[in-house]
């Protein structure tokens, strides 16, 4: 009904006020649901936090799969912590200093009260029915009754327990530990409780989940409501109050001894509300960020406070709610959108290395996953914050020398591959925001230039070959630095884009030299195709397809490895990640890096013998399950069918991933979110512009949504992308004509003036592919030509007004011959 009026309005252009009413109705907030993800490997953090905020509030279960603290997967609950990260594989972060509540001890004897984390976990049971996951906002009632209610400032996690009155009479307890989720606390964890407030305050030195370096972290934790009744402290089972302070070693068997206070209350009829700060820096520095954010221990204000945080940053995007659109898929949508924020994290003031006023962000997770949509996403939707992100790796540029890929708990991560500033396309579309770009370039510059004498953790491996022979050689010489001497096809292709997008950069910052330097160096991916390599399925049938990348040694010499190593069908036990014995390939196959060539597709549409081939072996790809939409690497395969002229594909394939592996349940995400990335996907597949990230082009597809409007929080002017014959079942997306602000627009991408400039993208759908955005003219730039598109005898290169390429630029060809 709602939804009928709305549409009779745009089409009558009616009253604005009536509109206005109905904008400021729209809570974006209705539609997230954070408990997607929480089960099956999403690896979501689900619980209480601010965006971008240091302090997350949840609680942790007793998971396997427990990297962002809370599960939905039938495991207890070990406690309640206040830091996190979210969506991350491998081992768990943070995590550190979880409370955990008792009613009453036995026969009220501080000594039969339980205390190390893997036997309390026998009263952590809880009924997934009392959870409750809004923005800001996390609750659950255990089975022992007691009820945790949880919100969250900057650095600060506010917590309230409320006691069964049964155990009327009997001292409720809270004790705080000295452990994280990963159980990696190192010596001399220590930890002290006021006799008379009761205030606790402690620290620990603990290891970075995905690095080599170790981090030490402070709380402070003062308590209000119900009057102290006494506290001490514990180490293994038993406690006293007699004893105030506790310095921990490390561990007995390689698991850290359980240590930490408790406090206990003179009666369980008030709820207990427990104020841990958090810091970096020191214990007392925990103490005045929650004195400071949290004076009053105001639970509903700052939940209050928090909503409203969420609510600024989700209401720059609305979606029509009308047209018969499925609510879950804008909760999808809404929910993929909050993840986004969700990490990077805040730790502006609390980086105990340096300090030198500038913004300081932590938890990239890795770059190589969010660079591909969850920083673009952003860059739309939250420029000022990436301005601040980007602004903060260059001062860790400036402090540790190198870029990272990885970077959390104040340690350099391992490099999986793509460590560029300048993927971040921040340059291109206009972030400034006191960012010192000259600055930044240098970073880029260097990363491509110097090679660091430890390649683990940042910069490239096998600079000399690189320059010498032009691909990284499989079993490269180099003595010069160095890292895991894998992956030597996959850092080929990335470090060709990587190459394009300084060329790019430089283009723009008018450094004529450098951008012919690295445009040209850009063209390397193309050393490592061969033309005559053939892929057969593991079954032995041969897939038919010639033409792969393969690795290549040092001579010049082919290697070998199969096309569908590392892929998602590949049973066969193969090493895909960082060991020594990993594949030439990272986390993917060559079938799936094949496609990964961001800024060239012309000249790969050609090596895979035109537009036509090209799209049976994208295709392929997809459907024979070769590629999995769980990792980031095949995010943009999705939509490349624009590069050969067929954006009716890229949006058939959004909508067959859509919501058949993101879905609005807790197992509803294909695998890790990784920090937000998968979030990304769905927010940016669903409003129908996905990014081609380095550069400034979004590739246009029917959004989910009768219309989709966002505003620029840099300009205040509104984009829309509105649908006519907008069909809910989603039979009609296939785009059969376009506007652009009222004239017939063809080209199947668009730039991010779209965004800054408010303009309104009008598709008129159908349930047939249409002749829109197939034309030569109409594809999204590429260096290289396309040629083989019917009715372009003689190709014509695409120059987008962002990459004015002289043609002089393009080295001649690399010597392969065309298909
Ligand atoms: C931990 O404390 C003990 C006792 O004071 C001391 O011997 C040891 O060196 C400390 N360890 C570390 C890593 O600081
Ligand atoms: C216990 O810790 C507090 C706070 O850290 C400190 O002021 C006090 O001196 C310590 N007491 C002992 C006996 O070490
Ligand atoms: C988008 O903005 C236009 C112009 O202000 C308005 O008419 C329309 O209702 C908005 N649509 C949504 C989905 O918010
Ligand atoms: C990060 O924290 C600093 C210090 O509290 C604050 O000034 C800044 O606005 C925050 N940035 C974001 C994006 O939240
Ligand atoms: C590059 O040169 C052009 C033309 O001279 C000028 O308009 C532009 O401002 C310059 N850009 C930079 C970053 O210096
Ligand atoms: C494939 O091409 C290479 C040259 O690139 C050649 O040496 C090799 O013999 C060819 N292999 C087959 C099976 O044709
Ligand atoms: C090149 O090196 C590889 C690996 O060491 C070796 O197998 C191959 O025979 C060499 N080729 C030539 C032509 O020397
Ligand atoms: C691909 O995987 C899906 C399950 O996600 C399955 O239904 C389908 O049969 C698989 N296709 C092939 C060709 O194996
Ligand atoms: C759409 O395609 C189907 C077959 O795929 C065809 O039967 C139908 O006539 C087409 N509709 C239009 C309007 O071209
Ligand atoms: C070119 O035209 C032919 C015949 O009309 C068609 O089969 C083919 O799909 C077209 N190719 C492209 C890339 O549009």
């Amino acid at each position: 009904m709602y939804s009928f009026n709305r549409r009779c309005i745009s089409f009558l252009l009616l009253v604005p006020a009536v509109w206005r009413a109905d904008a400021a109705d729209f809570d974006p907030l209705q539609y997230v649901d954070q408990l997607i993800g929480s089960r099956a490997g999403g690896n979501v953090f689900p619980g209480a936090t601010l965006p971008y905020g240091m302090a997350k509030a949840v609680a942790d279960t007793n998971s396997g799969s427990n990297q962002g603290g809370f599960t939905l997967d039938g495991t207890p609950i070990l406690g309640f912590s206040a830091l996190h990260d979210s969506g991350t594989g491998g081992e768990p972060s943070l995590g550190n200093f979880p409370l955990f509540p008792y009613a009453a001890c036995p026969g009220d004897d501080i000594n039969l009260c339980v205390y190390p984390k893997k036997t309390r976990v026998a009263f952590g049971a809880f009924d997934s029915k009392s959870v409750v996951a809004r923005p800001g906002f996390f609750s659950v009632t255990l089975n022992t009754g007691v009820k945790a209610e949880m919100t969250a400032a900057q650095r600060t996690a506010l917590f309230r327990f409320t006691f069964p009155t049964a155990t009327n009479g009997a001292h409720p307890l809270l004790l705080q530990d000295l452990s994280d989720l990963h159980d990696s606390r190192q010596d001399n964890g220590s930890v002290s409780v006021d006799p008379t407030t009761g205030r606790i305050k402690g620290q620990g030195v603990f290891v970075s989940s995905f690095s080599q370096g170790q981090y030490t972290s402070y709380f402070c934790t003062d308590f209000s409501g119900s009057k102290i009744f006494d506290n001490g402290i514990f180490a293994n089972s038993r406690a006293s109050a007699n004893v105030k302070n506790l310095t921990v070693s490390r561990s007995i068997n390689g698991y850290p001894l359980p240590g930490g206070a408790f406090v206990r209350f003179e009666s369980p009829e008030k709820p207990v509300t427990a104020r841990v700060g958090l810091s970096f820096i020191s214990s007392d520095q925990a103490c005045s960020n929650a004195e400071e954010e949290i004076p009053d221990f105001d639970f509903d204000a700052v939940q209050s406070a928090a909503t409203t945080a969420w609510r600024e940053k989700l209401s720059p995007i609305t979606v029509s709610t009308g047209g018969g659109v499925d609510p879950d898929q804008i909760k999808n949508f809404y929910s993929g959108i909050y993840r986004t924020m969700v990490n990077p994290q805040n730790y502006t003031g609390e980086n105990p290395n340096w300090e030198t006023g500038e913004p300081y962000f932590d938890s990239f997770y890795c770059l190589w996953d969010s660079f591909r949509s969850q920083i673009p996403f952003l860059t739309v939707l939250d420029p000022s914050s990436v301005e601040q992100m980007i602004r903060s790796l260059i001062e860790t540029y400036k402090h540790e020398g190198w870029l990272p890929d990885c970077h959390m708990s104040f340690s350099k991560g391992y490099t999986q591959v793509v460590n560029l500033l300048a993927v971040f396309d921040g340059y291109l579309k206009g972030l400034a925001g006191g960012i010192d770009w000259d600055v930044g370039y240098e970073a880029v510059v260097k990363d491509a230039e110097v090679e660091p004498f430890d390649w683990c953790c940042h910069g490239r491996g096998g600079i000399d070959s690189w320059k010498s022979l032009g691909y990284i050689p499989v079993q490269d010489f180099d003595y010069k630095g160095f890292g895991t001497l894998t992956r030597s096809l996959s850092r080929t292709l990335e470090y060709s884009y990587n190459d394009f997008t300084i060329a790019q950069m430089a283009k723009a910052m008018n450094k004529t030299t450098d951008a012919e330097k690295y445009l040209d160096s850009s063209n390397n991916w193309k050393n490592l195709y061969k033309e005559n390599q053939t892929s057969s399925l593991f079954s032995g049938a041969n897939t038919g397809f010639v033409g792969f990348f393969q690795p290549k040694y040092l001579n010049g010499t082919w290697g070998s490895q199969n096309p569908l190593k590392c892929s998602n069908i590949d049973n066969t036990g193969s090493v895909c990640s960082l060991q020594n014995t990993g594949a030439e390939t990272f986390e993917s196959s060559i079938w799936e890096y094949g496609f990964y060539v961001p800024h060239d597709q012309g000249s790969l549409v050609t090596l895979y013998g035109g537009p036509s081939n090209f799209v049976k072996r994208l295709d392929y790809l997809h459907d024979q399950n070769i590629t999995y939409i769980g990792n980031e690497p095949a995010f943009l395969t999705v939509f490349q069918y624009h590069y050969a002229g067929r954006p009716g594909l890229s949006a058939k394939r959004s909508h067959f991933y859509i919501p058949r592996f993101f879905d609005t349940t807790p197992e509803g995400l294909p695998g890790n979110d990784d920090s937000g990335a998968m979030g990304s996907f769905v927010a940016f597949s669903m409003m129908g512009l996905f990014p081609n990230p380095g550069q400034d082009v979004y590739l246009i597809t029917p959004p989910f949504f009768e219309s989709v409007n966002i505003t620029s929080p840099v300009t205040g002017k509104t984009a829309t992308i509105r649908a006519i014959n907008f069909d809910p079942t989603y039979a009609a997306i296939y785009i059969q004509s376009a506007t652009l602000d009222g004239k017939p627009y063809t080209k199947n991408w668009i730039d991010h003036s779209f965004f800054t400039e408010g303009k309104e993208l009008v598709l008129t759908l159908g349930k047939n592919e249409s002749s829109w955005g197939t034309a030569v003219k109409d594809l999204p730039p590429s260096v290289g030509e396309y040629v083989g598109f019917n009715g372009t005898a003689v190709s014509r290169r695409i120059v987008p007004p962002n990459l004015r390429y002289p043609l002089e630029f393009r080295r001649p060809g690399l010597g392969f011959g065309q298909v």
